[in-house]
């Protein structure tokens, strides 16, 4: 008999379609938003799952589902699950790194120019018809990108594809503060400087957040981070709702304490704040960075990989490409 798995939302049914070579597989095609209880209910009997970011995977789930034993989190990002709890009880976690960099990288900067050029905003302007009655020489004045400060909160791979994109493709000089400094050589590839976190807040022009969320880093950039900030900076976070204080944001930003800023992550999204809505000066999208048809592709493949190896089956039988806990597996840990 086949095992059972459950993939919790809506994706590219070609691909999901593999998964039935393999096993009994129970999906969301009309993409119904579960709350954990319901989750909980559909994981019955269910061996692996696919899951996405609204998941929340804990210990309460983890003991209400004993036969799961992998869960397939499609994103680079796994906020949402539990590591610890699910190593204890031998659940494997995979996560969908590599495959979304560019892609992310590409709308951070994207996202980052949209804020500083005031690109959104001026969209606005035209279809309001205000450019008929109300245009000037200088209207919808913004900041410059090229040859300006990027500064980059967290240099794992995205970020380090951001600071490729703004040294060589922009002429900026890169600053960065991460937990660990990088490699003098890597750092030489961007012309990269680590900084400590305070001067990064101070001399960026352009910051961008892409460091992972986590307890330590929840409110990384609140009222007193954003105070540091020169009054013509944008902030950009493409990496976690909670990593910047929202409120404390939409106040700033309302204040011109910034000049801008462009967000594609929420604490508590879908929700996002009522003042952040507010502003004009702040650029919104819904966590879209890694959305290119050929990134989510590759993300919802590598999950279904992911499955089917954790599921022992397939030609990577018992060797999923991307453990987050391969010690589960029998196998140590590669170092942060
Ligand atoms: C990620 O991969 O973590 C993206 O934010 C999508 O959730």
């Amino acid at each position: 008999m086949s095992a059972s798995v459950l993939v919790t939302r809506a994706s590219f049914p070609d691909i999901i379609d593999r998964l039935r070579e393999h096993f009994d597989v129970a999906d969301n095609p009309s993409d119904t938003l579960w709350t954990q209880d319901e989750l909980i209910e559909r994981l019955q009997g269910k061996e692996g799952a696919v899951t996405a970011g609204s998941d929340r995977i804990d210990a309460r789930l983890l003991d209400a589902c004993p036969m799961l034993k992998a869960v397939c989190n499609i994103g680079v990002g796994y906020n949402n699950v539990d590591v610890a709890a699910c190593t204890e009880r031998g659940v494997l976690l995979t996560n969908t790194p590599d495959v979304l960099t560019n892609t992310t990288a590409d709308f951070g900067f994207g996202l980052m120019m949209a804020a500083a050029r005031r690109i959104t905003e001026s969209e606005r302007f035209v279809r309001a018809g205000k450019w008929v009655t109300t245009g000037r020489f200088d209207m919808l004045l913004g900041g410059d990108v090229h040859g300006t400060t990027l500064g980059i909160l967290g240099m794992g791979r995205i970020g380090q594809a951001i600071a490729k994109r703004g040294a060589l493709g922009f002429g900026m000089k890169v600053i960065y503060h991460n937990r660990t400094p990088l490699a003098p050589e890597i750092e030489a590839q961007y012309g990269a400087r680590y900084v400590e976190k305070d001067a990064l807040l101070r001399e960026s022009d352009h910051l961008i957040v892409v460091v992972p969320y986590s307890a330590s880093s929840h409110h990384a950039i609140g009222a007193a981070e954003l105070k540091q900030m020169k009054s013509s900076a944008t902030l950009t976070n493409i990496a976690r709702g909670g990593v910047v204080d929202d409120a404390a944001l939409a106040t700033v930003l309302k204040e011109g304490g910034i000049a801008a800023a462009g967000l594609d992550v929420f604490e508590g999204e879908p929700q996002v704040h009522a003042e952040l809505l507010a502003c004009t000066n702040v650029v919104l999208t819904p966590h879209i960075g890694s959305a290119s048809v050929t990134t989510r592709r590759a993300m919802a493949a590598l999950s279904v990989d992911n499955l089917i190896a954790a599921m022992g089956v397939g030609p990577n039988a018992g060797k999923p490409p991307t453990p987050v806990n391969p010690q589960v597996l029998g196998v140590a840990p590669t170092p942060a």
